[in-house]
Parts: C-alpha cells; sequence; structure tokens
C-alpha cells in the first residue's frame, strides 16, 4: 500500500505489517503476556466521548502549544522506541526529520540504532530529547549522559517502569532479538520478507555493518553485532529516587521521569525536580495488569497541581484519543506505535504521514468540542460512558 494510500494510523499499521519481518513486526506491535493491557488502553479510550459544541468561530483554530518552556506546533512528542532502526534505514533519523518538519520534539532511545550525535548533526535543527535505561553500571550510564549534554539534547527522559523486564513470549517465538541476531527462525522469516532485506539490512550491510546499539559503550558492540556473550549491559534493578537526585544534580537541562501511574509517585517526581513526568504503562508492554494510562490522568493531574509538565502516553491511534488525554489534564502526549508503522511503511514520508493524519484529527476533533485552542480543552467536554446508555432511550 502507498503511503499516500493510507488514511488512517491502520492502515499504516498494515503497510508495516506487509513490510516488516514477522520478528520485528510483532515486537513493534505487540503487548506483554496476555496483552490484557494493551486492550485496555484502547478501551478505556473509547468510554470516554466528548461534550459537542456547535456554531463556534473555528476560523483560527490553533494547535500550538508551550511545552517545557518552548514551542511545539502540536500537543505531542515522538515517543522513545529503541526499534526505528529496524523498520527501515536509519529510522530514528527518518523520524527526527519527521518532527523537525512537523516543528515537534523528538525522543532517542537509549538502544537506538543510530548514535546520539548523528541524530543531533542531521536532525534539522528540531527539538531532541534523550531517553535514558540506567544500567547497572552506573559509569557507563554518566558517559552516556554526558554524550547527550554534549551532543546538545534538549531534555533527559529517564524511563523508570521496567526494572525488571517484561513477558513477551512471541519474541522467543519468533527467535527475535533486538538488534539483528541471526537464527534459523529470524533467517528465514527475513528471506520471507526481501524488500526488508534489500532496503533496510542490505543497506547497513552494504555500509555501515551489522545494526547495533550505537549508544552503547563500544565493549558492547562487536558481541552484539555476532550475538555472542553478554550483549547489553544490565540494567540498573536496584533504581531508588536517590539516583534521580544524582541525575538532577548532574544534568543540566530538562529532567522527565517516564513510567509513572500513581499520584504518589507523581508527587515524589515533583518532590525530587523532575520538570515533567511521563504517565504511561509504556503502551502495554510491561506489566500486563496495569491500569490504562488514561485512566490514572485525572489523579495524577490533580495531585501535581501545574507543578510539572504532565506529559502522557499509550494507546493513541487517533487525534480524539490526543484530545481526551488534553482535556483530562494533560499538557501534551507521546505517541511511540503511530509514528513506528509511519516509518516502517514508508521512511521518513510515512512518520510524516503519521504525523499529518494525527494533526488532522486532531483539529477535527477540537472543531467538534467547540474548541480553538489547545488551552480550551477541559474535563468539561469529556462525558464518560456508561452501561446505562445502552439499556435506556437517551
Ligand atoms: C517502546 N517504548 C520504549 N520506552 C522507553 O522508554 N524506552 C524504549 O527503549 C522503548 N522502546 C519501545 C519500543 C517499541 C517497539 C515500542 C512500541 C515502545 C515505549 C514508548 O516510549 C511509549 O511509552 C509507548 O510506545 C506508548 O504507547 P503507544 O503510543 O506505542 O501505544
Amino acid at each position: 500500500m502507498r503511503i499516500n494510500r493510507c488514511y488512517n494510523i491502520e492502515d499504516l499499521r498494515q503497510a508495516a505489517r506487509r513490510r516488516l519481518p514477522k520478528g520485528i513486526f510483532e515486537y513493534l506491535d505487540r503487548g506483554s503476556e496476555d496483552e490484557v493491557a494493551l486492550a485496555h488502553n484502547r478501551a478505556a479510550y473509547d468510554r470516554l466521548k466528548i461534550q459537542t459544541r456547535v456554531l463556534e468561530d473555528l476560523g483560527d483554530l490553533s494547535t500550538d502549544v508551550e511545552l517545557l518552556g518552548d514551542a511545539s506546533a502540536l500537543p505531542l512528542a515522538i515517543a522513545p522506541t529503541g526499534i526505528a532502526g529496524l523498520c527501515s534505514y536509519e529510522g530514528e533519523l527518518a523520524l527526527a526529520k519527521a518532527a523537525t518538519h512537523a516543528g515537534v520534539p523528538f525522543t532517542l532511545a537509549t538502544g537506538s540504532i543510530t548514535s546520539m550525535e548523528k541524530i543531533a548533526a542531521h536532525a534539522g535543527g528540531g527539538r531532541l530529547w534523550f531517553q535514558l535505561y540506567m544500567w547497572q553500571e552506573e559509569s557507563l550510564s554518566y558517559q552516556l549522559i554526558q554524550r547527550a549534554k554534549d551532543a546538545g539534547f534538549e531534555a533527559l527522559v529517564v524511563t523508570v517502569d521496567f526494572a525488571l523486564g517484561n513477558n513477551r513470549e512471541y519474541n522467543q517465538r519468533n527467535g527475535f532479538h533486538i538488534p539483528f541476531k541471526v537464527s534459523p527462525t529470524s533467517v528465514l522469516d527475513v528471506l520471507r520478507h526481501p524488500r526488508w532485506l534489500m532496503s533496510v539490512l542490505g543497506r547497513y550491510l552494504m555500509g555501515p555493518g551489522m545494526p547495533r546499539h550505537e549508544n552503547y559503550p563500544a565493549i558492547y558492540q562487536h558481541r552484539i553485532a555476532f550475538g555472542s556473550g553478554q550483549a547489553k549491559p544490565a540494567r540498573h534493578s536496584r533504581m531508588t529516587w536517590e539516583d534521580i537526585d544524582r541525575l538532577r544534580e548532574f544534568w543540566p537541562g530538562k529532567l522527565i521521569i517516564k513510567g509513572i501511574l500513581t499520584a504518589e509517585d507523581a508527587q515524589l517526581a515533583v518532590e525530587h525536580g523532575a520538570d515533567g513526568i511521563v504517565v504511561s504503562n509504556h503502551g502495554g508492554r510491561n506489566l500486563d495488569s496495569s491500569v490504562a494510562s488514561i485512566d490514572a490522568l485525572p489523579e495524577i493531574v490533580a495531585a501535581v497541581g501545574g507543578r510539572t509538565t504532565v506529559l502522557f502516553d499509550s494507546g493513541i491511534r487517533r487525534g480524539s484519543d490526543i484530545v481526551k488525554a488534553l482535556a483530562l489534564g494533560a499538557d501534551s502526549v507521546l505517541v511511540g506505535r503511530a509514528t513506528l508503522y509511519g516509518v516502517a511503511a514508508g521512511g521518513q514520508a510515512g512518520a510524516e504521514r503519521a504525523l499529518n493524519i494525527l494533526r488532522s484529527e486532531i483539529r477535527k476533533t477540537m472543531g467538534y468540542a467547540g474548541c480553538t485552542s489547545i488551552a480550551d480543552l477541559g474535563p468539561d467536554l469529556i462525558r464518560t460512558w456508561c452501561p446505562r446508555w445502552e439499556t435506556e432511550e437517551i
């Protein structure tokens, strides 16, 4: 399917499904365990209805916002996802350029295939955030943060909802490993997708070589390429709020804590100096029994009372999902899979298509709600669906 025949995020998803090897597509698309959280994220949006208003002058409708002290053309940033570079050749760069073009921030993941220095040099001058997974060997993490500082990243997004890993059994069944590792199942999968083999893996092999985590310390890089030894630095499983204090001292830019789902943790984040938090269940990819992010949002917004910027993600596939999150108090959202489907379907053009679709849907939804600015979106716009509606005449 050509990109200009993709009219919504689901179309881009289907295009991505056709292009990518199964192992990569499922890693991108699926959740964890029984995928209850994944479904629940979506169902939670569907329960929320938007109160319409008519005959409002919509001529000056604008989606501009101030986000962490700077302008953003949409109330949206691209979420960190360590796999864009396997969805298309130098996919992180494609996403970063698409974000620059759309006037929104891009977040580069620790585990990205393209190095942070290359992104900073070639993204076209847009806003860049760097996502951090702390490693057990803290000195390695601080070297990484120093590189992000030197490369001029504006914000550090520290992900805290991944302490002991997750259960994604399909990755084992698919023989999938990130970055790419040679196994009989993965080789067969790749051979079944010659277009991806030529346009993504082939281009790496003809150029920089086997895709690998370019931000990782050099000692880990050759091991990853050949899939032997301990492929990655171990994640920090004993991280506490004291580590956040140390990061706060070390990092001069904006500090965002990602993966908050309770009012208590949101308050602690404020007390420990976070400029922003991301209310997130990691797109339903970690704890399968987690609450839907949108259900956790109102109590968190109430608890922080404007003392920090509230970002929000998980399950966003439509502009109306974004409007609902903003109406419930988020200052902005992050999108993960929506732009990943785009970049897999068509590189930078595909990512831009995803952002344009979301922009258009946000504008239309705002129009139905009679709102001409993001500041107009408030809780009064939201009605919660209740079962009575199905049984009584309204
Ligand atoms: C992620 N996410 C993620 N988050 C993070 O902090 N560091 C990471 O490396 C990754 N990697 C990653 C890979 C893939 C394939 C996905 C889909 C997601 C989570 C991401 O930042 C975000 O929280 C979710 O993607 C939001 O949900 P949606 O928009 O994908 O539904």
